[in-house]
């Protein structure tokens, strides 16, 4: 099952190669004078030179090929050479119905391989509180991670879990001051007390004063390390404690990211790569890639000419290596967060073998990124285009800077949710929504509504862009926003029931009027933008297909009659029709990880 689009592309390829054309300029676009056609196609402009023709000659013997096409009703030549195609009412309704009986993909293709890819995102970290970056990561992570999955690749997403390093040797010693845990102090095998001493609350206190406090006091600072550095060597006791801080805060992240519908294959820890670290700093040296600097270890990755020029302390101008060195032991003999994700690679490797692993990782650590894979590569752990960095932008406050609560803090994912679950209350009880519903009902609704407005404000604009956080707007029923889509898409649950029996899948569809035209083409160009989302890992390409989608609908059923159609026929096909725009809406909708009510 092909969509219009490329099959069409399809049949103009084979014209123009027909004339002795073979390019891969050769394309087939959506009109941009949809009043007079649907389809164009500028690619004798683009190639007519090269093969020593006149552009308007050449598209003409391409339209003449073209000519009785059977899911065309009309080929013409326009202006210097464009060639416009309008599809036949036949062709659309028999696309429409194909949409409406393809109950996995909504017409959509899948790929032609399935590959083995990894998403590694949010990133949380244990007891550190999370920020808008592990934010925008989870929503944008999640949403690639059902996308890849729908278009058939075998996908797992990995939260890769901040469970190791300093952090934790900071909370040890926090909580050895303030005492209650000091049967996990001891020296020795244990056993140790199977209940966690500490709370969520506990930890969320314990870590910012900890870390504030390793700021001023050098000798705190020290003893945080030497615990991390006894944690990481295998102390039992500290092990058991660590256990149950890793286990706390899991628990906690693992609600509050189910609450956004968010929902990891793996929680796989930094922790995991620990046993790899050494046999891979051996592997390291053994391939002459460890270089001794300043009593470090690192791997010098920029080629031969890459350099930058750095500004010195006393203003000397040097050319530095681009990208610097990857950091792998620090001179104080620690593993590092490069080393961390190296080490991540082999383990991948051995447990999973990805063909490409994608890491949807906040804009400022590409550089990070970039030492890492490049280290990957010179070792042999993984091949070029198997590693993938796909930063983002961040969510910015009205300052422009990124978004902190009105305290000054970092926002916390559990009160953000809260926050937009509230006013959504406020906003379906203004527009009188869900006047009827059950409270549990009315309550599922308004937790559906902010996760579909703190999302899609997200997924909607290019990743790589930064937007600033405005909850009124996001949460509006309004313009381009979630909570908008949810409310059309109910609207189309209603008018089905209102119309008693869904349209069964072999009602006959009929495509005749503009609006219904224009409702079908947009369903045909699902494929399209999905397949484009996938290629450029740029879910705001379906996030931008609902919404075209929504609008559709809307200008069909403001043009066209459905349940008030006279003719059962027109009827049944226009119910037919909502009913596919409803399913693709409403799986597009979940590829951006956002789940439509029942009712509202
Ligand atoms: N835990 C890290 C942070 O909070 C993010 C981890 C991103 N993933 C990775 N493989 N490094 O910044």
């Amino acid at each position: 099952m092909t969509d219009l689009k490329s099959r069409l592309g399809e049949a103009v390829a084979a014209a123009f190669a027909a004339e002795g054309v073979a390019s891969d300029k050769v394309r087939v676009t959506a009109s941009d004078r949809p009043d007079l056609a649907d389809f164009q196609s500028n690619a004798a402009l683009a190639v007519a030179k090269a093969h020593g023709t006149n552009p308007r000659d050449l598209a003409g013997r391409v339209a003449s090929r073209l000519e009785g096409h059977p899911d065309l009703t009309s080929v013409e030549v326009a202006g210097p050479g464009f060639i416009n195609l309008v599809v036949s009412p036949a062709a659309l309704a028999s696309r429409a119905a194909e949409v409406l009986a393809d109950d996995l993909h909504r017409g959509a293709a899948p790929v032609a391989d399935s590959r083995r890819v990894m998403i590694d995102y949010a990133g949380p970290n244990v007891a550190k509180p999370m920020h808008v970056g592990h934010l925008r990561s989870s929503i944008i992570g999640e949403s690639l991670k059902r996308l890849f999955r729908f278009r058939g690749d075998q996908v797992w997403g990995d939260a890769h879990f901040g469970d190791w390093g300093f952090q934790m040797g900071l909370l040890i010693v926090a909580l050895a001051d303030e005492g209650g845990a000091e049967a996990f102090m001891a020296d020795g095998d244990g056993p140790f007390p199977a209940d966690s001493p500490v709370s969520l609350e506990d930890l969320e206190r314990l870590y910012p004063q900890a870390a504030a406090k390793a700021k001023e006091d050098a000798g705190f600072r020290d003893r945080a390390r030497k615990a991390t550095a006894e944690l990481q060597a295998g102390r039992p006791g500290y092990r058991a404690l660590w256990s149950h801080f890793v286990a706390v805060s899991r628990t906690a992240l693992e609600r509050e990211f189910s609450a956004l519908g968010v929902t990891f294959d793996l929680w796989n820890g930094e922790s995991d790569a620990d046993p790899l670290m050494a046999g891979m700093i051996a592997d390291l040296e053994a391939k002459g890639l460890l270089v001794e600097d300043q009593g470090a270890r690192v791997v010098h990755v920029a080629g031969p000419g890459e350099t930058r020029k750095k500004k010195l302390e006393d203003g000397s101008v040097v050319e530095t290596p681009s990208p610097p060195p990857l950091l792998v032991v620090s001179s104080e003999g620690s593993a590092m967060y490069g080393t961390t994700d190296l080490a991540t690679i082999v383990d991948r490797r051995n447990r999973i073998d990805p063909q490409l692993i994608l890491y949807v990782v906040d804009e400022r650590q590409a550089e990070h990124f970039e030492q890492v894979f490049r280290a990957a590569r010179l070792a042999g752990y993984a091949a070029n285009g198997e590693l993938e960095h796909l930063g983002f932008g961040t969510m910015n406050g009205p300052d422009g800077k990124p978004f902190k609560t009105r305290a000054g803090g970092v926002l916390k994912l559990h009160d953000l949710i809260t926050t937009a679950t509230d006013k959504a209350r406020e906003r379906l009880k203004e527009a009188r929504l869900g006047d009827d519903l059950a409270p549990e009902a009315f309550d599922d609704t308004a937790r559906k509504v902010a996760v579909a407005a703190l999302k899609f404000a997200d997924l909607s604009n290019a990743r790589t862009t930064s937007y600033v956080f405005d909850l009124d707007r996001f949460i509006s029923f309004e313009g381009k926003t979630g909570p908008y889509l949810l409310y059309q898409s109910v609207r189309i649950k209603s008018l089905l029931r209102k119309a008693g029996d869904a349209a069964p899948t072999d009602t006959p569809i009929r495509v005749d009027e503009p609006a219904e035209r224009d409702l079908v083409l947009t369903l045909d160009a699902f494929s399209g933008a999905v397949a484009d989302a996938y290629d450029k890992r740029m879910p705001h390409l379906v996030a931008e297909h609902a919404w075209r989608l929504a609008q559709s609908f809307s200008k069909f059923y403001a043009a066209c009659p459905i349940l008030g159609a006279e003719d059962a026929a027109v009827r049944a096909s226009r119910l037919a029709l909502s009913q596919a725009t409803l399913a693709q809406l409403e799986l597009a909708l979940d590829l951006l990880g956002i789940a439509t009510p029942e009712r509202m």
